[in-house]
């Protein structure tokens, strides 16, 4: 039969980053492209035998349909480690845990966005993100990442020349991809920006427990007085991204709504992956291993930024974070790094061009994502040796 795909879904195409997924599970090519944790830091032996416990002792719990909004001891546990870890209040929110954070910013334009309705993301932003409000026919609006997070006055600016805008989409900490940090005072300008204009700002916050040196910088969820704010966490990138178990914390009357849709989506998560994640928290310290996270995240990214000092030519330039998974790099001037990719493609290297993570992805983007977390020292020795070739051979170096 002939389809004839919906309006909504016939201007979507499979992101980039999906199809260069596809090369970068074959070993033989060196992945600098994909936003995976390192799976040597699964805790793979203490989830088996926390599955076997719960599939032999509580058979029906595990098995049976669960709550929409989630397993209740779990969303306390969360709710606890959010008061004490992060200084969140639950005044007037609430939580419920979703099937990862990409299933919470989907969840939230599903309850917000009509269609032709404005998102201001970041720019460069989250693909899952961008494409989520894209796929509501959202307009996005960018505002530059600059060091320290956007500029209160670019978006004020935006906010200006814009009508219906629903949401500020914000990635504070180790932002993806650029690894950059929001400042303090940024994020309480930001903040105060939508509250005066009433914009809901989606903080969302999947790598802030991986920071290398151990600081944290205060979540704008907790300046939050005024309800102003959704927080998105995950447990993708400190316990395990394929459990699929994520939540967000946000006003009660919206999470009332989110429900309703995740109703419409899939019910509640999986209830499985739920308990595994309950019983991992009360029974290991989560803390130690994140700190192994940060250990080898550490280790990896300065490995790579050496590596880039030796290798890149000297006009690239690059971030150096301080957590998260990302480096972006730079080549400034008229390049295209989608060709650039192909041409590394070619030499087994791969790597997310810049234009992905763009409002407009078909415009030629000179910037390009890195991601130091899957490789070992060697291959991303390798790794940046060869593609520094090939930008020194493009860049006539
Ligand atoms: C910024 C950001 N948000 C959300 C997600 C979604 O993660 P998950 O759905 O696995 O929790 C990712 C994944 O890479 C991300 O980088």
């Amino acid at each position: 039969m002939e389809f004839t795909i919906s309006d909504r879904m016939s201007k979507m195409k499979g992101s980039a980053i999906r199809e260069i997924f596809k090369v970068a599970g074959d070993p033989s090519y060196i992945s600098l492209a994909g936003g995976n944790p390192a799976p040597e830091l699964f805790p793979n032996k203490e989830l088996a035998e926390i599955a076997n416990n719960l599939l032999t002792e509580n058979p029906v719990l595990s098995l049976q349909y669960g709550v929409t909004e989630g397993y209740v001891p779990l969303k306390e546990k969360i709710k606890e480690m959010l008061i004490e870890k992060e200084n969140i209040s639950f005044d007037g929110n609430d939580i419920m845990i979703t099937s990862g954070g990409q299933q919470g910013i989907e969840l939230i334009t599903k309850a917000l966005v009509n269609e032709g309705d404005t998102v201001i993301v970041e720019e460069p932003s989250f693909i899952g993100a961008t494409n989520a409000f894209r796929s509501y026919n959202a307009k996005l609006v960018g505002v530059p990442v600059e060091k320290d997070g956007i500029s209160p006055e670019a978006l004020e600016k935006v906010i200006a020349e814009n009508e219906n805008i629903k949401i500020l989409y914000v990635i504070p900490t180790f932002q993806n991809p650029s690894g950059e940090t929001m400042s303090l005072e940024k994020r309480k300008a930001v903040l105060e920006i939508a509250r005066k204009n009433n914009i809901l700002v989606i903080e969302d916050n999947p790598y802030g427990e991986l920071t290398f040196d151990g600081n944290k910088m205060p979540t704008i969820k907790s300046m939050d007085t005024g309800l102003n704010v959704a927080y998105s966490g995950s447990f993708s990138k400190v316990i395990a991204p394929g459990l699929r178990v994520g939540y967000i914390v946000a006003p009660t009357e919206l999470i009332a709504k989110i429900a309703v849709g995740k109703q419409i989506s899939d019910v509640h998560t999986s209830i499985l992956p739920q308990l595994m994640v309950y019983e991992f928290l009360t029974k290991y310290n989560l803390d130690d291993y994140i700190k192994e996270n940060r250990k080898l995240y550490a280790h990896r990214c300065s490995v790579m930024i050496e590596a880039m000092k030796e290798h890149f030519p000297k006009q690239v330039t690059y971030t150096e974070p301080k957590g998260g998974l990302f480096i972006w790099c730079d080549m400034h001037g008229d390049y295209d790094t989608k060709e650039v990719a192909k041409e590394c493609m070619k030499e087994k290297v791969v790597f997310v061009p810049g234009s992905t993570f763009m409002v407009d992805m078909e415009a030629k983007c000179s910037a390009f994502r890195l991601n130091f977390s899957t490789m070992t020292d060697e291959r991303i020795k390798e790794g940046i040796k060869i593609l520094g070739n090939v930008l020194k051979k493009i860049m006539g170096e």
